[in-house]
């Protein structure tokens, strides 16, 4: 029997790490797991009012980062903590930065796969800023390609469980997709 609920949610997203440069060109960033993929080649954003989201409007450019198992905690805190009142966050969460050479925006050195992006739209909505940024390049590291491509088995991406407020791992690739279901045609 199914129990009936008046409003409730459950999606689970992927946790992502976006950073920018604040307006003195120091590096910051925070956790977005209300974003994702929106078109072929665009990343949509849900943002509150944070430093992060002034920083997008004013530099047009952010890079997105895939949160990692290996670095969870450090990803955690750069989503508890605002670059306004810890200035180093990203020092304390142990991670270094370089330049993206495509966006005014900086990489996460520590993460394997970061896009970057050119914002192409700024629209408030649904209480915040919805962004959606072009990805005009991506840095991912050697070490989770497989034969030239991202190979998830190595990234160790996270979701987010918006229910049991907790993150989850990705798991195996456990079928070929637009294939399985193929048995019932
Ligand atoms: C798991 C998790 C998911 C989050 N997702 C979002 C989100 O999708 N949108 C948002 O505006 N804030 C989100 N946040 C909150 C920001 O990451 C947080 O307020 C951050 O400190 C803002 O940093 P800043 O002020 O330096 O930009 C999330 C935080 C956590 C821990």
């Amino acid at each position: 029997m199914k129990q009936s609920f008046e409003s409730g949610m459950i999606v689970y997203h992927p946790v992502l790490l976006v950073a920018t440069y604040n307006h003195d060109d120091t590096p910051n960033a925070m956790l977005v797991a209300w974003g994702g993929q929106a078109g072929e080649n665009q990343i949509a954003l849900n943002l509150l009012p944070h430093r992060t989201t002034e920083n997008i409007v004013a530099n047009g450019g952010f890079t997105v980062s895939c949160a990692t198992q290996e670095f969870l905690a450090s990803c955690d805190y750069v989503g508890i903590v605002s670059g306004d009142k810890v200035p180093d966050k990203l020092a304390r969460a142990g991670f270094t930065v370089t330049p993206s050479k495509r966006v005014n925006a900086p990489i996460i050195d520590q993460l394997p796969v970061a896009f970057e992006c050119k914002v192409v739209e700024l629209k408030e909505e649904f209480d915040g800023t919805r962004v959606v940024g072009e990805v005009v390049g991506m840095e991912v590291d050697d070490s989770v390609l497989t034969d030239g491509k991202i190979d998830l088995s190595k990234v160790h991406p996270v979701v987010y469980d918006n229910v049991m407020n907790c993150y989850r791992s990705v798991g195996p690739n456990i079928a070929d997709a637009y294939s399985i279901g193929k048995k019932f045609q």
